[in-house]
């Protein structure tokens, strides 16, 4: 059993809690705030029990400067303020003399949030790369470090490794139960188990379909990274989106477990994101200027009856792009669907839409999207191995 915060004296100490607000954002504004509501129990618990909280989070990826121009946390401070009901003081560095002083002069009760970690990703990868000398100076910020932020619990970085290898360290409440949730559906499912997967990060989940394959009765694939799998069998796909290097993997793998892997029958064509005009075709009468964008109706009824047959389904990306009214209906009917039975929900984006669409009766409703698949692989989470046990 990990440490947790509920292990710590907690009164009067500067308490670093790292927190995934990786949330989405367009124009400025936070478009879904799961992720910041699903760390409230530990931040609240903190400040009811005295501390003086500081929290870290890291938001999007940073590889140029230009990153930077919409990847601050500002607008996540003062959502979190409105929700904790308490001001949180947002500092807009990630070291030096401005974040020092505010942390040492935070009292007992008070929240600060410092800037996006990844920031301090320009500087060598420091962050991504879990950099000891940052990981150290972060350390030296407080005297007691949480780590909360299930969804980035499969990355080893300085704000959650790096830190926690230097301070007393524990798991907040969010990975507590994420951990306890996920776990025993891969050490014992109810079968039949089925997977559903979908997004459009392919390259990110391509090699888990690998193992998970293996572990599941059925995977029922959707989203972009269907068109990989439809092109490696020879489909024409038009403009659909397609990782060409994995065209190989996905056909050895479609042969080897031919009777478990489902793909779509049907999909929903435009010539682009915003055209008006849209259609649906079987995946034999996809136009060379086409791309698919969402499953089609009969694809929507074939996953349907398999999920008639599973005693579990964890589902983790979307089945088209849902923040277009023309191509979230796949995501739609399915996740209708499985409400009311033993379902996870995985990930950041998959739970976002379906949130959303204002369902919410399911098993577990995950904040972590690759975290949830490589803990349901059987991975050690490198955040997570770093905690001591009790
Ligand atoms: C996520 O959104 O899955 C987590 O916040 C991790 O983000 P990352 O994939 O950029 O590391």
């Amino acid at each position: 059993m990990k440490k947790t915060i509920r292990d710590f004296d907690l009164k009067n100490k500067k308490v670093i809690i790292r927190v995934d607000f990786n949330v989405p954002m367009k124009d400025g504004k936070i478009t879904d705030d799961n992720r910041i509501r699903a760390s409230l129990m530990t931040i609240n618990y903190a400040l009811a029990n005295q501390a003086k909280v500081i929290l870290m989070s890291h938001l999007g990826r940073i590889k140029t400067e230009e990153d930077k121009k919409d990847k601050s946390l500002k607008p996540v401070a003062v959502r979190l303020s409105e929700l904790l009901n308490i001001n949180v003081k947002f500092i807009d560095e990630t070291r030096g003399d401005k974040l020092n002083k505010a942390v040492n002069s935070l009292n007992a009760g008070e929240v600060l949030l410092m800037e996006n970690t990844r920031f301090e990703d320009l500087n060598n990868k420091a962050e991504s790369n879990c950099d000891a000398s940052l990981a150290k100076y972060w350390a030296s910020l407080g005297e007691i470090f949480i780590n909360d932020a299930f969804g980035t619990i499969h990355r080893k970085h300085a704000s959650n490794v790096g830190i926690s290898k230097i301070l007393p360290s524990g798991i907040g409440f969010l990975v507590e139960k994420e951990v306890n949730n996920l776990k025993p559906i891969i050490q014992r499912p109810k079968r039949p188990l089925t997977m559903i997967m979908g997004g459009a990060k392919i390259g990110d989940k391509i090699k888990l379909i690998e193992n998970l394959v293996k572990k599941a009765d059925y995977l029922l694939i959707g989203g972009g990274m269907a068109f990989t799998f439809l092109k490696s069998e020879g489909y024409n796909i038009g403009s659909s989106i397609v990782d060409n290097d994995y065209l190989d993997f996905c056909s050895n793998i479609l042969k080897e477990y031919a009777d478990k892997i489902i793909l779509p029958v049907d999909v929903v064509v435009a010539k682009s994101l915003d055209a008006k005009r849209t259609r649906v075709c079987d995946i034999t009468e996809i136009k060379e200027d086409e791309i698919g964008f969402d499953i089609g109706p009969n694809t929507i009824n074939i996953f349907k009856s398999y999920i008639d047959k599973s005693k579990t389904i964890f589902i983790n990306g979307t089945m088209g792009v849902t923040e277009n009214e023309n191509f979230k209906k796949g995501t739609y009917e399915i996740a209708k669907y499985l409400e009311g039975r033993n379902t996870i929900i995985g990930g950041g984006d998959t739970a976002g839409a379906i949130i959303n669409f204002g369902f919410k009766n399911y098993t577990h409703i995950s904040t972590g999207g690759g975290a949830s698949l490589e803990l349901l692989e059987g991975k050690r989470l490198p955040g997570l191995i770093a905690i001591k046990n009790k």
